[in-house]
């Protein structure tokens, strides 16, 4: 028997050996065979794009030019497999019929030894099915079918002599890259149709041979060759009928028990050749097959028949130089996998039969079978870690040096660059890739070269660091990285080893590259001290002056705290001028400037803020006198005055601490270019809220306060635009030392004190009513007391009087206005400003009067306002029109 096809018939041998009921199979392999078959192949093909590719399937389509899925596999272009070789079509007549891998061939005209390089996922220690396919097709016009040989790694798988069919075999290889080489043996250019790999369960098909060949595969009763989806392996089944036999079949599913690894198709199992006789068998003989190497026979049954009872029993017997044999029972609709291994007998056969055993009732049956014979795979070779190894730096340089198959097998193709043990299962004792446009960094899989000696890199365009993993290799004596381009400092390990001696070390001209062992540990210290160092001369400081900065800022939050706490909540309102220092920040922001003193701004929180007025040290006062005047002022309160909430009376510092209005005063916003124009409305409100306050101080006060310093620059305002008064009763503060020493005492303002009282020289009610008057007329005019002008001053009722007089009340009113003034109440407060300041005091009105008047006015000029509508708006659009516009026209109080 030989494995030719050809188009040729194949042989086989028939042997009777009882009459009829003898039954021969022929020894075939199918698809190797003719053109019919070819026919049976192309059934597959044809692109399905909506299946996904099996898990763990390589499929190459060699010499194609794309990916393309074909039968719900992905099949791929060669490139990424193969470094070598060229892409040809086939021309053989009947290519339109082909499967579509079989239509391109690669083949390779150059070299000894071409190379495929599979890297299933799975790795090494596996078992897969491997496949390799070739349709020779003429694809070179010669009309020569060349001859070659197959290798898988170092050991000869096949040699391929025809031009038609495929070798397949089950491996479980020992490294994690499977080479599959073509070896040019100068009898015509090696080619190859296609390259399958597919992962098997490792529980199946295990024997002591390295690898099983497939010799036939067989599909009893089959009408067409079966493969995936069919079968989840994509093992090949072609159909055996043959005459003679008797098939039983079913349209029962056979239950594939998950456990059953085997998974023969459905279909397969579905038709069995069945004997009518029990008491004949079924039996196979083989031709000669010039072999001696172990073969193993596969048998597949299940029962498809229902057995009513009965039982069908078999026997089956493999006979070769010895015989095996084993028994099965078989289930109804369960299937059974056996398999019995035998040498052929010294005329080179093998026979099998499957016959009833003792006490079956029934005849045998058979479903399927296949036999394949071992291969050991024991040709020297490189050992599989140093192997791997090697294909990673293959793969990492890309070289294209004719590093291909196994490195240092057979011996005269072993890698440029290389030197091998000298043993069956070789290690690289070195590589030397001096010189070679290597371009990358030193590939990792060098750290599994365990016996190599020597590494010579040098004068390559190399990056990246040094590896640490070379300072690990336990023979290396010479390392030689001359002339590259490496970074970083060079493994202290290595250098080490340099220096005693036990290694020959070359990294010169490598110009980023620090290479000396001094320089490696000094700059290591010297970078540990520098941080740490950076970490107490910066970081230090800074944490200490934030701590303290931290510190003083929660004690002064705390201090601030029960100085609030103090002032706002207990009837002791004296504070320490410490204290003051504390809130104002040390004095740092000045906010106004009065005629006791300067006024600055303090904050005893967050939410309270603070007026501090210290009184300048010139103001000498007997220390009980200010402290009793201080504590009176405390417990006025009005919501027109502004409050006094502490104070402090220490000899050389005395100060008041006011509550804080945000607004300034008035005198700002009535001059001040820069600030938002006062409405009319506003002023009224704001006279309205002065009178109120100096009303209560005359009448609300037992005694009466006397203001004595009323103007504008002493109704501040708050951020409501509120108005207050402030200052009051500090005249009187300091009324003993006005005696004394009359010219260092303020008593009022010039331009707003009562001309009266240079004739009685006291401070009355009528007086402050007289201020009021002047501050009046600065509300409607928005010109201060006394009127600046080029050649001399004027004082504002001097100016106003005659405007008035003349009924030309419009021409005093502030220009700022624009004329937006409701007339009515212009005219009344006029008239209550002149009354104020007239100059006999007693004709002046009682604040009493001012308040109720002022009040009047305001009245005017609200009830003048357009009113928001009373009635429900007609639509929602209407509305939103004359709330935005009312509010508008609303003064914000
Ligand atoms: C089966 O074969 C044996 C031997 O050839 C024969 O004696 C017997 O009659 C056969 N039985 C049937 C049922 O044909
Ligand atoms: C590597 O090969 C070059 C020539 O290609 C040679 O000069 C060099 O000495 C070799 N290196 C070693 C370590 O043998
Ligand atoms: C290292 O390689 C360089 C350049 O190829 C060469 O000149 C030098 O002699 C080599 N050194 C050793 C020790 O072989």
């Amino acid at each position: 028997m030989d494995y030719v096809g050809n188009g040729r018939q194949v042989s086989s041998t028939i042997i009777s050996l009882l009459l009829k009921s003898w039954f021969i199979f022929f020894w075939v392999l199918t698809i190797l065979c003719n053109s019919k078959q070819a026919a049976g192949y192309n059934r597959y093909g044809g692109r399905n794009l909506a299946s996904d590719n099996p898990s763990g399937f390589i499929s190459i389509d060699c010499g194609a030019d794309e990916d393309y899925i074909d039968n719900g596999i992905l099949y791929k272009s060669d490139r990424d497999f193969v470094d070598t070789g060229i892409s040809r079509p086939v021309t053989a007549n009947n290519s339109g019929n082909l499967r579509v891998q079989l239509k391109n061939v690669r083949s390779f005209p150059e070299g000894r030894r071409n190379c495929y390089v599979l890297k299933p996922e799975k790795g090494k220690d596996n078992t897969y099915l491997i496949r390799a396919s070739f349709l020779y097709g003429n694809y070179d016009r010669k009309n020569t079918t060349p001859i070659f040989d197959l290798y898988l790694g170092a050991n000869l798988w096949w040699t391929v002599d025809w031009d038609n069919g495929y070798v397949e075999t089950i491996y479980t290889p020992s490294t994690d890259y499977i080479n599959v080489c073509l070896f040019n043996t100068s009898k015509g250019v090696p080619y190859i149709s296609a390259l399958e790999l597919r992962p098997l369960d490792n529980t199946i098909y295990r024997t002591t041979a390295k690898a099983l060949i497939t010799m036939q595969r067989s599909d009893i009763g089959g009408r067409s060759i079966l493969r995936y989806p069919a079968d989840v392996y994509d093992r090949i089944w072609n159909p055996l009928n043959v005459d003679l036999l008797n098939f039983s079949a079913t349209n029962s599913s056979i239950s594939q028990g998950n456990n059953d690894a085997y998974k023969i198709p459905d279909t397969l199992l579905r038709t069995a050749a069945k004997e009518q006789n029990a008491t004949c068998s079924l039996s196979y003989f083989s031709d000669s097959l010039r072999s001696n190497s172990q073969f193993y026979v596969y048998f597949h049954f299940a029962e498809i028949e229902k057995l009513q009872g009965k039982q069908r029993r078999l026997k089956i017997d493999l006979t070769g130089q010895r015989s095996a044999s084993t028994n099965a029972t078989l289930d109804y609709l369960k299937p059974l996998s056996l398999s019995l291994n035998a040498m052929p007998d010294s005329a080179g056969q093998l026979q099998f039969s499957i016959s009833a055993a003792k006490g079956s009732d029934l005849p045998p049956i058979l479903n399927g079978f296949e036999i394949y014979s071992a291969k050991e795979m024991q040709n020297a070779s490189t050992v599989s870690e140093d192997a791997d190894a090697m294909m990673g730096v293959k793969q990492a340089f890309r070289l294209i040096r004719n590093w291909e198959g196994d490195p240092c097998f057979p011996s005269e193709l072993i890698w440029a660059g290389l030197t091998c043990s000298n043993s069956n299962a070789s290690s690289i004792l070195s590589i030397n890739l001096s010189s070679s446009n290597l371009t990358g960094e030193i590939p990792a899989s060098i750290a599994n070269l365990l016996s190599i000696t020597s590494l010579d890199l040098s004068n390559n365009e190399l990056t990246g660091s040094v590896p640490d993993f070379l300072g690990k290799l336990p023979n290396l004596i010479t390392l030689n990285l001359t002339r590259n381009k490496f970074t970083g400092s060079v493994p202290k390990v290595l250098l080490q080893k340099a220096e005693a001696g036990s290694l020959t070390l070359s990294v010169g001209e490598n110009p980023d590259l620090c290479a000396s062992l001094k320089c490696y540990s000094k700059l290591k210290k010297y970078l540990a001290l520098i941080i740490i160092s950076c970490i107490i001369a910066v970081l230090l400081p800074i944490l200490m002056v934030a701590l303290v900065i931290y510190k003083r800022r929660k004690q002064r939050e705390n201090l601030k705290r029960s100085i609030e706490e103090r002032l706002l909540k207990s009837k002791n309102r004296q504070v320490r001028y410490s204290e003051i220092l504390i809130i104002s920040d040390n004095l740092k922001t000045t906010i106004g400037e009065g005629g006791f003193g300067k006024v600055y701004y303090g904050a005893l929180s967050d939410k309270t803020q603070v007026a501090i007025k210290l009184l300048s040290a010139s103001s000498k006062q007997g220390p009980n006198e200010f402290k009793a005047e201080a504590q009176i002022l405390t417990v006025v309160h009005h919501r027109n005055l502004v409050s006094l909430i502490g104070y402090c009376d220490e000899a050389e510092h005395k100060a008041l601490v006011y509550e804080f209005m945000s607004n300034g005063n008035l005198r700002k916003h009535l001059s001040d270019p820069n600030t938002k124009v006062l409405s009319w409305m506003e002023r009224l409100q704001i006279a309205v809220d002065a009178a109120q306050g100096l009303e209560y101080l005359h009448n609300g006060c037992k005694p009466p306060i006397i203001h004595r310093d009323m103007k504008t620059s002493n109704i501040l305002l708050n951020e409501r635009m509120q108005a207050k008064i402030s200052d009051f009763g500090l005249s009187r503060v300091f009324a003993n030392e006005s005696d004394t020493h009359l010219s260092t005492c303020p008593a009022g303002t010039f331009g707003y004190v009562d001309p009266t009282i240079h004739l009685s020289g006291n401070f009355t009610k009528k007086s402050d009513v007289y201020s009021f008057g002047i501050i009046l007329f600065e509300l409607v005019t928005g010109r201060p007391a006394i009127i600046k002008g080029s050649e001399y001053n004027i004082h504002i009722v001097d100016w106003a009087k005659p405007f008035i007089e003349e009924g030309n009340i419009q021409d005093i009113i502030d220009p700022r206005l624009g004329g937006s003034t409701e007339s009515c109440s212009v005219g009344k407060f006029v008239e209550l400003a002149l009354s104020c300041t007239r100059s006999t005091p007693a004709e002046r009105p009682d604040m009493n009067h001012v308040v109720s008047q002022l009040i009047e006015c305001l009245k005017m000029v609200q009830d003048a306002m357009p009113q928001m509508p009373q009635m429900p708006p007609k639509n929602i659009e209407e509305f939103s029109y004359n709330s935005i516009g009312s509010e508008s026209l609303f003064s914000p109080r």
